[in-house]
């Protein structure tokens, strides 16, 4: 039998078996066949349109390849591990199905500039679906927004009562987050973008190809500058990683939030029931496991990216067998990221909003000490004093077990004389909110122009 391993010439003995296995990629770098396959069939082109194998060679080649992609796509091909990896399977099944000039495809071609074209492709096309998720996030933001705009909630500094806020007005932050993130990934793609097909090993090649042809047939705007760093650097995994782990991030704080939310001590949502699992002991539990998940999976994230800038750091020029260590987290972060989006996407518009609940949050834990002090103010005290004032009302208030609001006038002017009948309905948290008209602040006014502006970059109609 004559040696599968389109390299075994140099090679007198057989790769032992377990060093096969160890070296092996096809376990999961056949999901980037279709790339492969696409790359091969440009390069082919360019080769038969530089007069470097005929147009007729050209022809057999590319319908092969063709076939094998069927065959790949019905679940008839047969991987093979000896074969190391998706770019040798291929070579070795169109080997089988059309003979010797199947061999002249990989001419001024290495597998250097082939992976380097292959997950490139590969991450253009994961990240145009991430940010469609991310489209569609963002638009349950906003409608959240848009449905929630009367309901006020605590907000919090040191995860304590800080001041009122919209409940739409934290949507839309994290409506900010996700657009910030979206713009990161689609800057990144500028850099993806680029063909390193013609780099060759490492020094480029011989033969007179057209790399800019072979880019144009790719939908690569522009080809890669230096054949060395074509076939070595990662980069743009390594920024697609930091970008895809930022993004987590965000995610990981709303789940955080949505937990303690629905936990009995906040009570201001509730995950509906096909959202959750019980416990197998507890009969009481419900559990917001797709939140603790999320927030879990962003550790796996972040360790993607520390593994392949660990990878990376040190690397001679050019390319290494290291390198193939960049496809399982590079996969894997594609893979959890667009899942935990997608989840989002369907959990976040079926959650219940318990706005009495929250309602009744807003009123207590004296968040309107600030507006008081400033009512004050108003009336011509310095802030200073006021601070004090107000300091002393609510030391006596937290005696007596009752809010600021629940003073009486008497017992206000017992603080100061500057206290008239006005002040309760200045320290509604309806006002409290609606006096925070600094630029992006969160006065419904505020919220409303911003929640309008969104839906117009998102193309969604009104209500
Ligand atoms: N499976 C390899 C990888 O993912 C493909 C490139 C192999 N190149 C080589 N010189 N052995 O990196």
């Amino acid at each position: 039998m004559s040696d599968k391993r389109p390299w075994g010439g140099r090679f007198i003995d057989k790769t032992d078996q377990k060093v096969a296995q160890f070296t092996s990629s096809i376990d999961f770098d056949s999901r980037l066949y279709r790339y492969d396959i696409k790359g091969s069939i440009a390069h082919c082109r360019m080769l038969a349109k530089q007069s470097i194998i005929s147009d007729d060679e050209a022809a057999q080649i590319i319908e092969g390849l063709q076939e094998i992609e069927k065959e790949i796509e019905s679940g008839e091909f047969e991987f093979d591990r000896d074969l190391e990896d998706i770019h040798m399977n291929i070579e070795s099944r169109l080997i089988e199905r059309i003979g010797n000039v199947a061999q002249k495809l990989h001419t001024a071609r290495s597998r250097n500039d082939q992976v380097a074209l292959d997950i490139r492709m590969y991450l253009r096309d994961e990240i145009s679906n991430i940010l469609n998720s991310l489209h569609n996030l963002k638009k349950v933001l906003v409608r959240l927004a848009r449905q929630n705009i009367d309901v006020i909630l605590p907000g919090y500094t040191h995860f304590q009562h800080a001041q009122v806020i919209l409940l739409a007005h934290y949507f839309m932050a994290y409506y900010e987050m996700l657009k910030r993130d979206s713009a990161r990934l689609e800057d990144g793609l500028k850099r993806i973008n680029a063909s390193p097909l013609g780099s060759a090993a490492l020094a480029g090649t011989t033969y007179p190809i057209d790399m800019e042809y072979t880019a144009r047939l790719l939908d690569f705007p522009a080809v890669i500058g230096n054949s060395l760093d074509g076939v070595s650097d990662r980069d743009f995994i390594i920024e697609f990683l930091a970008s895809a782990s930022i993004c987590m991030v965000h995610l990981s704080r709303l789940s955080e939030e949505m937990i303690c939310w629905s936990s009995q001590e906040f009570g201001f949502i509730e995950i509906p029931d096909a959202f959750a699992t019980g416990s197998s002991i507890m009969p009481q539990k419900k559990n917001p496991d797709v939140f603790e998940l999320i927030r879990g999976k962003t550790g796996r994230v972040f360790g993607n990216l520390i593994a392949l800038l660990t990878v990376m750091k040190s690397l001679p020029l050019a390319y290494n067998r290291d390198m193939q260590e960049d496809k399982e987290p590079l996969f894997d972060t594609v893979d959890t990221l667009r899942n935990c989006l997608d989840v989002l996407n369907i959990l976040l518009p079926r959650l219940k909003v318990k706005r009495e609940v929250m309602d009744r949050a807003a009123r207590s834990g004296y968040m309107n000490a600030t507006d008081m002090a400033d009512y004050l103010v108003r009336k011509g005290m310095t802030f200073r004093d006021a601070h004090r004032c107000v300091g002393k009302a609510v030391s006596y208030a937290i005696e007596q077990g009752r809010e600021l609001h629940e003073l009486s006038l008497e017992e206000l002017n017992g603080f100061s004389e500057l206290f008239t009948e006005d002040v309760f309905e200045y320290l509604t948290p309806e006002q409290m909110v609606n006096r925070r008209l600094s630029k992006g602040g969160t006065a419904r006014t505020n919220v409303i122009r911003a929640i309008e502006a969104a839906e117009n970059d998102l193309g969604i109609e009104e209500l």
